[in-house]
């Protein structure tokens, strides 16, 4: 398998986490994780494999730092790469905008190949753009707000799933 690439973007250090987690269980010998403030849009095109986290802030949007470099990035960009995204949010307090950043990485990235829709089972809210009309979530969905202790195992099954997709 070749490298994996995890780019998160974080204000308060759950999406930081959230990457790490799942890099322990990758393998850690075959994956460069980085944050995307710090990361170049080479940087991240680089690699064939990617997972992209973002938490969400403001009224449903991408974590700040991304938001900051996503426009850099053409839809095109993303067509030969197997790609799994994650998204953190606030299930209770932003209920009717509850991950809704996911859903602007994955229309950013969709000509690639995204792993690891996940379903929506589990999750009480009202209303997320992150949903997809098959009804399951655009990748992982966390919520370290109300529901931080069903991560490990949220994070396991995913990684579980996606390791033989990649390439
Ligand atoms: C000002 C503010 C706005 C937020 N807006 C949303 C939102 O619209 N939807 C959501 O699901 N979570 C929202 N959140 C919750 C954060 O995404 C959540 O706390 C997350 O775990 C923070 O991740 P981080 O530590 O990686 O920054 C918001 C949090 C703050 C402080």
């Amino acid at each position: 398998m070749k490298k994996i690439g995890i780019f998160y973007g974080t204000d308060s250090g759950n999406a930081r986490d959230a990457a790490e987690n799942i890099a322990k269980l990758l393998g850690e010998d075959n994956i460069e994780i980085k944050d995307i403030a710090k990361a170049s849009k080479e940087e991240v095109l680089n690699f064939e494999n990617l997972i992209l986290v973002t938490s969400t802030y403001g009224c449903g949007d991408l974590q700040g730092d991304w938001e900051d470099k996503i426009d850099s990035f053409n839809e095109s960009d993303f067509k030969d790469k197997t790609i799994g995204l994650v998204g953190i949010g606030d299930s209770d307090t932003y209920s009717d905008t509850f991950c809704d950043s996911l859903s602007y990485l994955y229309e950013k990235t969709k000509s690639g190949n995204i792993i690891g829709k996940t379903s929506s089972d589990g999750y009480d809210f009202s209303d997320s753009k992150a949903i997809l009309d098959s009804g399951e979530f655009m990748g992982l969905v966390l919520d370290y707000d109300n529901q931080e202790e069903l991560n490990e195992e949220r994070i396991s099954n995913w990684v579980k799933n996606i390791t033989p997709s990649f390439k």
